[in-house]
């Protein structure tokens, strides 16, 4: 146990706000039992008070006190993916109080792989609500530097992990009725879950993920299919930053080339839009990935970016 970790569990219990590490992005975490800590939270994220925020947990057994039903298919996915980069909403229990659920019946239940996130969860004892660490709409944190950028001294203490390894948000599945459905794509793809899903419905409870633009920078952002990236660069009278799997091209000012692959992508997608968003430029193009599942996530949050 390292002493900023301690000094960050003391900081939650006296109803601070902490910045941690976890494998998918940085979370602003609060004491998810006291109103004031989750209330404060929620005023430094700009997040509307109806928005519910995940709750996170050391272990799957405490995860599941916070929900009054368990169902088989949330013990299989449990069993399978937590630790790790997989959120469950279930019907909450007593402890899932309406400012961390922002009033619906059902929690956001998830179990961090990270190691200090781990730890800071089990030096804590209780759930820690934790929403991506970054203003509300704009690109979540990756890295510990980026949590400061965006919220600065309004935040008690940020701890340090390095760079997020998944760099995309959670899955996250609903199993609170009775159809497993796909709230959000995410560290974990649809084929890996290995869940019969649905896809989300439009009446389905509001969550920010599911609100057009989000994840998203400053600068206006397009995405452009791969055969239209030449010709569209060509058109272009602004100064233009791009992102894209080719090499850079001369009569583009800032170009940031991405990986093929999209683990790796996703790693460093939310560091890329960041960075070209301070390029200077007045516009940002985007390569379209492939539209195949394994993109799914990634595409997801591309697509938000380039909503405007
Ligand atoms: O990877 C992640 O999930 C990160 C890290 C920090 O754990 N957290 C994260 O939190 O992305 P946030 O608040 O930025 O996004 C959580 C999403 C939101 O879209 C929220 O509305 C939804 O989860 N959510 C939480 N509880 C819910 C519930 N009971 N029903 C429906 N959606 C819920
Ligand atoms: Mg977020």
């Amino acid at each position: 146990m390292t002493p900023e970790i301690r000094k960050a569990a003391e900081l939650l219990r006296a109803g601070g706000l902490v910045a941690f590490p976890t494998e998918t992005v940085y979370g602003l975490g609060a004491d998810a039992s006291n109103a004031k800590a989750v209330a404060r939270l929620y005023a430094v994220k700009g997040r509307p008070a109806d928005h519910p925020v995940i709750v996170h947990f050391a272990s799957g057994e405490q995860a599941f006190g916070w929900a009054r039903e368990v169902p088989q298919a949330a013990r299989k996915l449990a069993a399978r993916f937590w630790p790790g980069p997989l959120t469950l909403i279930l019907r909450r229990s007593k402890l899932a109080q309406d400012f961390v659920t922002g009033g619906q019946d059902t929690v956001g239940l998830r179990v961090p792989s990270h190691p200090v996130a781990q730890e800071l969860l089990k030096q804590f004892g209780g759930g820690i609500a934790a929403p991506s660490a970054n203003r509300f709409g704009l690109v979540s944190p990756t890295t510990a530097a980026h949590v400061r950028e965006d919220l600065g001294d309004e935040v008690d203490l940020v701890l340090e992990g390095g760079p997020s390894d998944v760099g995309i948000e959670s899955t996250i599945v609903d199993l609170s009725g009775p159809d497993a459905v796909l709230l959000r794509p995410g560290g974990i793809s649809e084929e890996q879950l290995g869940t019969p899903l649905r896809a989300r419905a439009a009446d389905s409870p509001r969550h920010a993920g599911g609100m057009d633009r989000h994840y998203a920078p400053r600068t206006p952002a397009r995405l452009v299919p791969t055969h239209q990236l030449d010709k569209q660069i060509g058109m272009m009278k602004d100064r233009i930053a791009v992102l894209a799997f080719s090499r850079p091209d001369e009569r583009v000012d800032y170009w940031l080339r991405m990986p093929r692959d999209p683990a790796a992508y996703a790693q460093r997608l939310y560091a890329a839009l960041r960075e070209l968003d301070s390029a200077g430029c007045e516009v940002i193009l985007v390569e379209a990935p492939p539209q195949s599942a394994e993109w799914a996530a990634v595409l997801d949050r591309l697509q938000r970016a380039c909503t405007s």
